[in-house]
């Protein structure tokens, strides 16, 4: 045995992990993993900026950055997140190695070992990782259509020992959860967390995903609001909205908060990568993002229209599922004592495969729902795969009764 630390002792490989290795098999219509289809990326975009990129420019993007991030694409996404209402001249902002790293960091800056982190159920099970990478204690509050449960969030906060360190949430088209905070939700929370001494990390991966007017408003960032007795650390990500290998993230803190995080993220590495920086950073410079937003908007909406229909047609009435009005994820419950790991065992013999619910259950136990990510696979393979993910139920129905 070798003398693995204390701290990854905590770490489990994550079904949804062994799941993707899995999304690779051709004949597998994959609902599993969160991530864009190949066929949407800007490849030709990219091209024509990197071919017109200045040699001076080309040669950079080979080097060593500041770890803050290259100053270019801090602007430019500055100029971006301004028009969204972010208060970035009040804060600082950070170019992280995907917003994973930015909740990484975070978490390093603020968690000991027992310390406590409140997290939603389900929770992103990244976020999940890294708090116990840093051996926290999660207490989680369940998710409802609005957004986190208040009255045990409360009651939560009242009994613990202690402060909790932080409080991991996100507002906007959850993962796996699929909803979004109302506005009244999001006051509330404000004014519960007000004055506690919580910092919240607002994660917010999946902003500008929205499928109409009324979600645009309402996936506005607590962040905008800058309350002066909660402190809210800002997480956002290219990777939902460029492309996930890019692996560019941001953190927009106080002053004082970006301080530690800057040196935190220099040991960590250093900087984020240059060249993916410059390519965003000309992407955004050249006005070429809000248009590729708006094909990804329309794109999503298709792909969840036709995955609405195919549920309605063959999903049994015994499961449900809450319509997302942005992002790329239903969140599906099955009737209590299912257990959605043997239903995918059986959906994957069939040729279709989701995450189950455990997967996302910070203490991995609850397991009568599933994720199905609508985002990855060929559009034409969204009813055949749902009429394949419905039959397993059914026959899961069947062999259990
Ligand atoms: C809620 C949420 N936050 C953060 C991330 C991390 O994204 P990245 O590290 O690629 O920026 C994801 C990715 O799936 C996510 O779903």
């Amino acid at each position: 045995m070798y003398p693995f630390s204390k701290s990854i002792s905590n770490l489990r490989s994550s079904e949804i992990r062994d799941l993707l290795k899995l999304a690779t098999r051709p004949d597998i219509i994959s609902f599993a993993g969160g991530m864009p289809n190949n066929n949407i990326f800007p490849v030709d975009d990219v091209n024509e900026i990197y071919n017109n990129l200045n040699p001076e420019l080309k040669k950079i993007a080979f080097q060593y950055g500041p770890t803050a991030g290259f100053p270019k694409l801090l602007d430019n996404l500055k100029n971006f997140l301004r028009e969204k209402g972010l208060p970035v001249d009040k804060n600082k902002l950070m170019i992280t190695t995907g917003s994973t790293q930015a909740i990484n960091v975070l978490t390093k800056e603020f968690v000991d070992p027992g310390d406590y982190i409140i997290t939603e159920k389900p929770c992103f099970i990244g976020a999940l990782s890294s708090f116990r990478s840093y051996e926290a204690k999660i207490e989680s509050i369940p998710v409802l259509n609005d957004g986190i449960n208040l009255e045990l969030l409360e009651k939560k906060l009242d009994s613990l020992p202690v402060t909790p360190k932080l409080i991991y949430l996100t507002p906007n088209f959850h993962n796996p959860a699929g909803i979004t905070y109302s506005k009244q939700k999001r006051k509330d929370l404000l004014k519960l967390l007000g004055g506690r001494g919580i910092i919240m990390i607002e994660d917010d991966a999946y902003a500008n995903l929205y499928f109409d007017e009324e979600m645009r408003e309402m996936s506005r960032p607590m962040k905008c609001e800058e309350p002066d007795n909660v402190t809210i650390c800002y997480t956002g990500s290219f990777s939902k909205i460029l492309g996930p290998g890019l692996r560019l993230g941001w953190l927009l803190v106080s002053n004082k908060i970006f301080e530690k995080s800057e040196l935190i993220k220099q040991a960590m590495d250093a900087c984020s990568p240059n060249f993916t920086q410059i390519i965003a950073s000309e992407f955004l410079e050249k006005g070429k993002l809000e248009p590729y937003l708006e094909f990804l908007r329309k794109d999503y909406f298709e792909r969840k229209e036709l995955t609405q229909k195919a549920l309605e047609k063959y999903m049994p009435d015994y499961v449900k599922w809450n319509e997302p009005r942005g992002g790329f994820y239903y969140w599906c419950e099955m009737p209590v004592g299912y257990d959605a790991t043997d239903v995918m065992s059986i959906s994957i013999q069939k040729g279709a495969v989701f995450v189950s619910g455990k997967t996302f259950d910070p203490a991995g136990v609850k397991n009568n729902n599933f994720r199905l990510s609508y985002s990855n696979m060929s559009k034409e393979q969204i009813d055949e795969g749902i009429k394949i993910i419905a039959e397993a139920i059914k026959e899961y129905t069947r062999k259990k009764r």
